[in-house]
């Protein structure tokens, strides 16, 4: 006789209360490859730096390969976090190589983040809609997440004052703030400076924090760039945080948090039970590309990639999409936001999509609330230029059938 065990009777109540990932799940759906995919949050392959990469990865070998190869601090290498600190400087950040910590990905910070602050049953504020993978992680240390709407300028800030004031009222004191400020996962919007400069000020008066997680920033087309929001922070209350993945590869899982000396602290000691230390090898390689003013180049080259993307995407929504629907157009980053006319419920669309060989991610992934029923989000950067085209088309034509089936009968 086989005995069968029960190991799920022993998970902890955090293990049991995870759950997996909408988009990685939908992404196993759309593995099929026919399907025009929007869903994923992929940069476009095309854009890797392949060639200027081996004679990085070389030169990195043959001068370093000892220390290239061998584990690292914690924290990070020394010369990566100095010239990271350089290239914050020039975005407003006046921060030292101290203040930077290196990670294995921005969602290892944002994994790090919940473990500092949360508490089972502490409450956390993000947007509505926001990143799931944020959610996702918060949600593992047993929180609860506050949603606060968002309009075309970001985070209302408004009516975060007021839930702000609810909660304190309530004995709740929200742990921290997460946004993503530039180019934001899923709703493509910019919070301008006026807007994050009220968003310090409230944390300031509430003597709460501000995760403020910015992958895209660098990734504008045609909007100057907009200083981040811990440009503004002078009580050290900001942790900012961004990724080389959407600007040169996720493969490298590199990423890096910037925090004032006892939230880093904090955070490094964590980090020593999560991994040790980040990727060396890769870390080695990143310092090296921007040593050689790669980096930059390559981000430009990005950017005249996605840019037609955004375009074509953009086009061929107005030409395939029934009336009624709104997108605001994304001027950076990766994706289009997208409401549909009233009747629509995105994630029971879905299924026609894929029958007709188009992916999206619905809209009720990115909200804790539970709403965002006629949303969807829409990836611009990695599909070709003639399917966004194809793609759009066959949407444009799942939407029409969905709501012609919708449609009272009279
Ligand atoms: C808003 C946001 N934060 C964090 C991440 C995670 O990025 P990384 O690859 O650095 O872990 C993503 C990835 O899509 C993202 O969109």
């Amino acid at each position: 006789m086989i005995f069968i065990p029960d190991i799920p009777r022993l998970y902890s109540d955090r293990a049991g209360k995870m759950r997996k990932s909408v988009i990685r799940e939908l992404l196993k759906v759309t593995q099929d490859p026919e399907i025009i995919s929007f869903a994923g949050g992929l940069p476009n392959p095309d854009s890797f730096p392949i060639k200027d990469l081996e004679g990085v990865i070389d030169y990195v070998m043959e001068t370093h390969g000892k220390t290239a190869l061998q584990y690292g601090t914690t924290q990070g290498l020394t010369e990566l976090r100095e010239i990271l600190a350089e290239r914050a400087y020039k975005d407003g950040m006046d921060v030292s190589a101290d203040d930077i910590m290196i990670v294995s990905g921005s969602q290892q910070a944002l994994d790090t983040v919940g473990k500092v602050f949360l508490n089972p049953g502490d409450t956390a504020i993000c947007g509505l809609p926001t990143y799931l993978g944020g959610v996702n992680a918060f949600r593992s240390y047993e929180s609860n997440l506050e949603g606060i709407p968002l309009d075309g300028e970001g985070l209302r800030v408004d009516l975060l004052e007021e839930r702000i004031k609810e909660m304190l009222k309530e004995d709740i004191t929200p742990k921290f703030i997460y946004v993503i400020p530039t180019f934001q996962n899923p709703a493509g919007v910019i919070m301008p400076e006026k807007r994050r400069k009220q968003l310090v000020d409230i944390a300031n008066e509430y003597d709460l924090v501000i995760v403020e997680d910015d992958p895209y920033g660098k990734l504008r087309f045609d909007t100057p760039h907009i200083r981040p929001i811990k440009s503004f922070d002078d009580e050290g209350r900001v942790i900012y945080m961004s990724t080389f993945s959407k600007i040169l590869s996720p493969g490298f899982r590199l990423a890096w948090t910037i925090a004032s000396p006892e939230l880093a602290r904090k955070m490094i000691t964590c980090k020593q039970a999560l991994d040790l230390c980040t990727n060396t090898f890769t870390q080695f390689i990143a310092a090296e590309f921007m040593k050689r003013g790669s980096l930059d180049l390559h981000i430009m080259k990005i950017c005249e990639l996605y840019k037609p993307k955004r375009d074509i995407m953009m086009d061929a929504m107005q030409r395939y999409f029934p009336e009624g629907y709104t997108c605001y157009k994304p001027k950076g980053g990766m994706f289009a936001w997208v409401t549909l006319p009233k009747g629509i419920d995105t994630e029971t669309m879905f299924l026609d999509a894929i029958k007709e060989k188009v992916a999206y991610v619905h809209g009720k992934a990115f909200h804790v609330d539970g709403g965002g029923e006629r949303s969807m989000r829409l990836n611009f950067s990695y599909s070709s230029n003639e399917q966004i085209e194809k793609g759009m088309e066959r949407l444009g034509n799942v939407i029409k059938s969905k709501l012609q089936k919708e449609k009272p009968v009279l």
